[in-house]
């Protein structure tokens, strides 16, 4: 297991679009554990393949309290959402610092292979709903700032940046 690097906004990479997983091997199995790893060290309840540049489909969540309930989910796809929408407040391990409101369905239904290849439906709502769409859209290549006005996007950007100037020094 091994910690992997996460890009940070504005990195041109997050906008990359994700590629279906042919097959559930050791590979991607590897690529799990280390996003799981990755993602507890991080404190995060989420984290998408996207983000450790690796642009295939592949999603890790924990949204419980304990941190022992992670959800894996490969080649996810929405069959079903709520009419219903929400403003949550969303932040993201590639925006450090940065917290925001963006719409999302307030429930939603996803099937998906697990670790193993096994496909799966999840039936998701609240928070897990709202982290389901999160991970997703960076799989797509959005990250939740794109939700924001292009005022405060900009300022987050510029935030950003300076940030990592500040790091890189
Ligand atoms: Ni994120």
């Amino acid at each position: 297991m091994a910690l992997l690097p996460i890009l940070c906004y504005p990195d041109p990479k997050l906008l990359t679009v994700a590629k279906s997983v042919g097959a559930v091997d050791a590979r991607i199995q590897t690529l799990v554990s280390d996003m799981l790893v990755t993602m507890y060290e991080a404190k995060g309840i989420g984290l998408a393949a996207t983000q450790v540049d690796v642009h295939e489909r592949v999603i890790v969540i924990d949204t419980s309290e304990e941190r022992d309930q992670p959800l894996v989910l490969i080649n996810p796809e929405i069959v079903w959402k709520s009419e219903a929408t929400h403003l949550n407040e969303e932040g993201c391990l590639s925006v450090p610092g940065i917290y925001d409101g963006v719409v999302r369905h307030d429930a939603v239904h996803v099937s998906a292979l697990d670790e193993t290849g096994a496909s799966r439906r999840i039936e998701a709502e609240e928070l897990l709903a709202v982290c389901i769409q999160h991970e997703m859209d960076h799989l797509l290549g959005k990250v939740f700032v794109e939700y924001l006005s292009p005022l405060k996007r900009n300022r987050i950007k510029t935030k950003m940046m300076k940030l990592q100037r500040e790091e890189s020094r």
